[in-house]
């Protein structure tokens, strides 16, 4: 499935005024607090198994060994996560902050990552991706 020109794909070909001020700061703590470590990558995950709660153990879930999701279009394809058990992005995000990284976001910092996960929107067949 390819589904190329996200306008974070055009940020990285050079076109600086591709993503906002807001979505490069998602970005920039994406990478810090370390999501980067598994969503990695041209898919921005894709590429790896990883166990689900690792530092704070999910409910039926306890080290279970899972694919790590790419995040390209993450935004159009809610619900999230094997089970689909959360609706919202902003949720998905926060829940995996603290389970997989043991971080309590702010909902500012939220908010940032999301906006940042948005410009993975790419186009399919030579039309922009909707939810
Ligand atoms: C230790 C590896 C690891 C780290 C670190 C990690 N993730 Fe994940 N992520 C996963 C795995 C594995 C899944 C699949 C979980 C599932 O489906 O139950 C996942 C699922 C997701 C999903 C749901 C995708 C979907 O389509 O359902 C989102 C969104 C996500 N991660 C965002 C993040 C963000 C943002 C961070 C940093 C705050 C992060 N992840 C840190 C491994 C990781």
């Amino acid at each position: 499935l390819l589904t190329p020109d996200s306008r974070f794909d055009r940020w990285l070909r050079g076109d600086a005024h591709a993503i906002t001020e807001v979505e490069r700061a998602g970005f920039a703590l994406f990478r810090g607090i370390g999501c980067a470590a598994c969503h990695q990558g041209v898919n921005v995950g894709g590429n790896l198994f990883e166990k689900v709660g690792i530092f704070v153990t999910i409910p039926n879930k306890a080290a279970e060994v899972l694919r790590v999701p790419s995040l390209r279009n993450v935004a159009v394809t809610a619900p999230y996560f094997d089970d689909g058990g959360v609706a919202t992005l902003p949720e998905a995000v926060r829940l995996m902050a603290w389970v997989q990284l043991g971080r309590e976001l702010t909902a500012s910092q939220t908010g940032a990552i999301v906006a940042f996960l948005g410009t993975l929107t790419g186009s399919y067949a030579g039309r922009p991706l909707m939810a």
